[in-house]
């Protein structure tokens, strides 16, 4: 059985439809799902529908495109979708196709993906400008591209047809970044089932064990849930490797006495969560690792404690900079040259990445941070991280030598509601004793 299809709750992609219809006025929007999985040689590998498509639709099969006009009296909801075909549907699965496609998503009219070219010429008559993403997939650019020539032909004679291509985000980021009510829900089963995963790992930690091994735990977890995978390549980070942010070759083993820094995370329901924690492989943080722990977690929490609906996300960056700073220069390691920590190259050297960013449909997800130059002030259903860490490579020299080869980093996932911030990983510990307990003595 095929995993493609529609999934539930029709009205809630109906409702969005709409508000984006509103918004559109005379001009049309052009959404084509995520091109046809990516292939190694002959072999598929997995499907992950566009972020934009399924925020409008619900709709998880390949080879669709959504045409909206927010004009004319009929067909604003179009959809193009694969028709359906025995032979292709034996290697690839079951297709809606276009009358059972219509019916269940709600759309005005729905066509097979092969009339695409020739509709969205009438489609757009009248259209004062289109919104559409130029190089998401080859085959509707050509198709938008020749829609658009034909349009700027005819309208140099009746002033018909699109005269402006926009980026669709400049409508559907702002929709995106405050999450209504099922994505919350959505968010939360994704920030459940994380740690459940990082629990399960935890349970695996003992010198020796191979970071790929862990990864298996957790991503075991993952993988029993019906309709989910890792949001993102997990980072399985024994002892110097989490000095590499990016790490994810998880082919090292882990020591007594090491830490492993793991940044791992569950998508379900197409919606990610993003979490880190960074756990003693023995169950004890050495007296270094949990001064260096202990700065993590306190800017952590000063960070949340500074996020509210109207306070600019920059500031829960600088108040976990702030902390990071002041907790580095009582281990002895200058961290300021003097102007604000977040302004510091010094801190950057140990922290050299930003506190949060927007969580949702993508890991690092849609959405403006400043507005006309100004930091963005937090509103209600904005979704974000909140990473702090602290990294000290191989090569520390100085005063941080003694911390060499000690890489910290921990992060939740904050919601913005109508009075304060609901930690959503909350559930998960990050107070050091806490953490010790979880892995227990090895
Ligand atoms: N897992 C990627 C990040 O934390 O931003
Ligand atoms: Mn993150
Ligand atoms: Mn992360």
């Amino acid at each position: 059985m095929s995993t493609h299809g529609f999934e539930p709750a029709a009205d809630i992609f109906r409702e969005r439809r709409a508000l984006v219809l509103d918004a559109l006025g005379d001009a049309a929007m052009v959404l084509p799902a995520a091109a046809d999985a990516c292939r190694r040689g002959a072999d598929p590998s997995p499907y992950r529908p566009d972020s934009e498509f399924f925020y409008l639709t619900g709709f998880t099969e390949p080879g669709s495109v959504l045409v909206l006009r927010g004009f004319g009296e009929l067909r604003r909801s179009v959809l193009f979708v694969r028709p359906r075909d025995k032979t292709a549907e034996l290697w690839g699965g079951k297709r809606l196709g276009p009358e059972a496609a219509r019916e269940r998503l709600g759309v005005d009219a729905c066509h097979p993906l092969d009339e695409f070219g020739q509709e969205l010429g009438i489609l757009l008559k009248g259209a004062s400008r289109l919104f559409f993403r130029l190089g998401s997939d080859p085959w509707v650019d050509r198709l938008v591209r020749g829609a658009l020539a034909h349009a700027r032909a005819r309208g140099a004679r009746k002033g018909l047809g699109p005269r402006g291509v926009i980026d669709p985000g400049e409508t559907l980021d702002e929709m995106r970044l405050r999450k209504d009510a099922g994505e919350v829900e959505s968010l939360r089963n994704a920030a459940a089932l994380t740690i459940a995963g990082h629990r399960a790992l935890a349970a695996e930690l003992r010198s020796g064990v191979g970071e790929w091994e862990l990864q298996a735990a957790l991503e075991a977890v993952f993988r029993r849930r019906r309709g989910s995978t890792p949001a993102y390549p997990s980072i399985v980070a024994s002892g110097a490797n989490a000095c590499v942010l990016h790490y994810s070759e998880n082919r090292s083993r882990a020591w007594a006495g090491e830490l492993v820094l793991v940044d791992a995370a569950a998508e379900l329901g197409h919606y990610c969560a993003d979490v880190t924690r960074t756990y003693p492989v023995d169950g004890r943080f050495t007296p270094d690792q949990r001064a260096v722990y202990e700065i993590v977690d306190e800017a952590r929490a000063a960070a949340i404690a500074a996020a509210a609906p109207g306070v600019p996300v920059s500031s829960v960056h600088g108040a976990a900079c702030d902390v990071l700073a002041d907790g580095l220069a009582s281990l002895g390691v200058p961290a300021t040259n003097g102007g604000k920590p977040e302004e510091s190259t010094a801190l950057r050297r140990f922290f050299p990445h930003q506190t949060s960013h927007w969580l949702g449909l993508e890991t690092h997800d849609v959405g403006d941070y400043s507005i006309g130059g100004a930091s963005r002030p937090l509103e209600e259903g904005m979704v974000f991280t909140v990473e702090p860490g602290l990294y000290f490579s191989e090569d520390a020299d100085g005063s941080a030598a003694r911390f060499a080869g000690i890489g910290v980093r921990i992060e939740d996932d904050v919601l913005v509601t109508a009075s304060g911030v609901e930690n959503l990983t909350a559930e998960l510990p990050t107070e050091a004793s806490a953490v010790e307990a979880l892995v227990g003595a090895r």
